[in-house]
């Protein structure tokens, strides 16, 4: 059976990504809810309802484990998709990434870039502050930096002037932070626009790794790991905008996609 793996839209590709590194011979079926996207301005109503509705197309596929590859999903709906897949296996990609970030700066401070829904839920205060309880833990919505790797304006002045301003209160009240964590699936694209304009020692978190060996070892726990010694097969599917979705989606997953590499689905 494959993994499902969904987010709003393209940017848990960059989780899918990190997976098929690892997991190379694992099939994978990617749902997209472009139709919906963004998640992260939503309310949490919307949101449960939404990574439901996306859970159930996963489930109608046959599917062995669910990786919510959505940080806003994730931070809302990961209880209730828990309890909608039972006994079948869910993870999501902020407990990764609290894990990652708590190791890599113990008893540090933790600066999560995140969308609006993930914030004002302190999904990733929560996580790292029941790791560590010394941590130190602000968060910061981003909701423009979305739209900048949905627009493929990840680097350069723009985007850096950007990550600035959204900065810029913290920046003025002389806060360094040990860690960034990329709390939402959209912002590893702007990696080397983040790290131009903070502190050369702080340490920059993506879950994206992280969640792919988490998935490694619950499936090795399991006994649920593909023995095929083929490469898996990737299905991709989305809600809405085939076109889009092979252009910006292939910048997430850094391959060439074509419209007909996108099979559209009504949730
Ligand atoms: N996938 C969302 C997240 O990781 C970002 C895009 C959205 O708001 O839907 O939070």
């Amino acid at each position: 059976m494959p993994i499902g793996v969904f987010d709003s839209g393209v940017g848990g590709l960059t989780v899918l990504k990190a997976m098929r590194d690892l997991l190379p011979n694992e099939d994978l079926v990617y749902l997209g809810d472009t139709a919906r996207l963004p998640y992260g301005t939503k309310s949490p109503a919307s949101i449960n309802r939404y990574a439901s509705q996306a859970t159930l197309q996963l489930q109608q596929q046959g599917i062995k484990l669910l990786v919510v590859a959505c940080n806003t999903a994730s931070a809302v709906a990961i209880d209730a998709l828990r309890k909608q897949m039972h006994p079948l296996p869910v993870i999501g990609v902020v407990e990764p990434g609290a894990m990652a970030a708590v190791e890599s700066c113990p008893g540090g401070a933790h600066l999560v870039l995140a969308t609006e829904a993930t914030v004002q839920l302190g999904a990733y205060r929560n996580a790292i502050r029941e790791r560590d309880a010394a941590a130190e833990v602000r968060e910061l919505a981003c909701e423009l930096l979305v739209s900048l790797a949905e627009e493929g304006w990840t680097d350069g002045a723009i985007a850096e002037a950007i990550v600035r301003r959204y900065l810029e209160p913290l920046t003025e009240a002389s806060y360094v932070a040990d860690s960034i964590i990329l709390g939402c699936t959209h912002f590893p694209l702007l990696r080397s626009a983040i790290e131009a304009t903070v502190d050369a020692g702080t340490t920059i978190v993506d879950s994206a790794s992280t969640t792919a060996a988490f998935a490694r070892h619950m499936l090795d726990d399991d006994d649920l790991l593909n023995d095929q010694s083929a490469a898996g097969r990737l299905r991709l599917l989305a809600t809405d905008g085939a076109t889009r979705f092979a252009r910006v989606g292939g910048r997430f997953l850094d391959e060439n996609l074509v419209a007909a590499d996108i099979e559209l689905v009504d949730l």
